[in-house]
């Protein structure tokens, strides 16, 4: 192994073996994290600084493989951070531009890297689209057989059909995400052959925890005041959060930023117990919002994303669908990204954080904007859209008629 890794359960302080596949702790339950030995991160700190190649395989130093592990990779990672043309300091990070045009492709080429060393031939996940996406199309570049849980009724149209390319088997469940990944939970344990790619997976965390090295690299070897994004089942805020504390272990950066997580009004129990001080989470049995992507009422990485909110002083708050329609097509209008739904709850928490006060006007703040709109074209039907069907003849009237 590279190095000096081991798993930890940040809420029992259980250790073990990586070796040893598990994902969730044997003495309580919480999804299990990979942690470096002391000195071991800044030891490798200039392989990072130097790094070589593009995207997530940049920070293989930071990564728990030897340096000549067979990778499953589509070159993921390397996404763009532009100004956004809407406030002073913002910048998007967007994530839609990975291979199958969301973040979860950062986990999913370390996770699959993991099933493939390990001799996996069946995958399994619970999704609300885009994990299903990004493991269809991984598990077909490693010649595996994947199995993917979604809540029927609810998946956008364009995450289905990547699912359906790739040669998934789909399996629509009667509920929604919180009971496809209690029902995928059971499965794993039952049938020792099937490798789990949700993010209680620890490789998921670490290949999206590089999201925070890149920004770094792209801010020039600093980090932002404050990170924003939006946050279903919280594993992306928990791994961008342990990328962002691996530099300033490793001796790369002198802070972190404040880690302000996004959810939907009515999907927002993690925004629920941050603003009641809670140390348990209250389940929202049936969460709404028209953001798919984070309609979870039960996060299972939950309290990792308090400890990310609180330690980094930031906060997890909630928008409502209105404000995150309003902020969709802003984007799309103002700054020529096409997001779905989910990703623009980033910009709709950031004008409520500058809002609140949580934010100043003027810092530098990342939004990550999560996936690409095409995931989800029905959402586009509430944008009002500009358009006619004219006779060929009648073109030049109707162009300059309109202004
Ligand atoms: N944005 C998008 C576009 C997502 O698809 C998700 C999660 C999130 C944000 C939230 O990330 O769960 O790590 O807090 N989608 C998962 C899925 C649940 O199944 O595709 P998170």
């Amino acid at each position: 192994m590279n190095g000096e890794a081991s798993l930890l359960c940040v809420n029992c302080g259980w250790r073990g073996d990586p070796e040893e596949l598990r994902y969730t702790c044997p003495r309580c339950g919480e999804p299990l994290t990979i942690v470096y030995e002391e000195d071991y991160l800044a030891e490798r700190a200039r392989e990072l600084r130097e790094g070589r190649g593009r995207g997530v395989w940049r920070y293989s130093a930071f990564l728990p493989f030897p340096d000549d592990v067979r990778r499953v990779t589509l070159d993921e990672g390397s996404t763009p951070l532009h100004e956004s043309k809407q406030a002073r300091g913002l910048r998007l990070k967007n994530e839609g531009l990975n291979p199958t045009a969301s973040f979860k492709d950062r986990g999913m080429t370390v996770a699959v890297t993991d099933a493939l060393r390990r001799g996996a031939s069946r995958v399994v996940c619970a999704s609300t689209g885009n994990t299903a996406a990004s493991v269809a199309a991984y598990a077909a570049r490693a010649g595996m057989r994947s199995y993917v849980l979604v809540p029927s009724g609810a998946v956008a149209r364009g995450k289905l059909a990547q699912a359906v390319a790739h040669g998934s088997k789909i399996v629509k469940i009667r509920g929604g995400f919180d009971e496809a990944l209690r029902e995928v939970l059971r499965l794993v344990s039952e049938d020792s052959g099937l490798y789990l790619l949700n993010s209680v997976n620890p490789y998921r965390i670490e290949g999206q925890k590089t999201l925070a090295f890149e920004v770094w690299e792209q801010l020039g070897g600093s980090v932002p005041d404050a990170v924003v994004l939006p946050v279903g089942n919280a594993g992306n805020i928990s791994a961008i959060w342990k990328g962002f504390r691996e530099l300033v272990e490793a001796g790369l950066a002198r802070s972190a930023p404040r880690m302000i997580g996004v959810q939907a009004e009515g999907a927002a129990p993690l925004a629920r117990a941050f603003e009641g001080g809670l140390s348990e989470l209250r389940p929202v049995d049936s969460p709404q919002t028209y953001a798919t992507a984070i309609r979870i009422g039960r996060p299972a990485s939950w309290r990792r994303a308090l400890m990310a909110a609180r330690e980094s002083r930031g906060a997890i708050i909630s928008v409502s669908d209105q404000e995150i329609l309003r902020a969709q097509i802003d984007l799309a209008r103002v700054d020529g990204v096409f997001v779905e739904p989910a990703s623009a709850a980033a910009l709709a928490g950031y004008r409520r954080a500058i809002a609140e006060g949580l934010l100043d006007p003027g810092e530098s703040v990342v939004a990550v904007l999560t996936g690409h709109g095409l995931k989800d074209p029905d959402a586009v039907a509430m944008f009002g859209s500009d358009e006619v069907e004219v006779e060929p003849r009648d073109l030049t009237r109707e162009l300059s008629a309109s202004t």
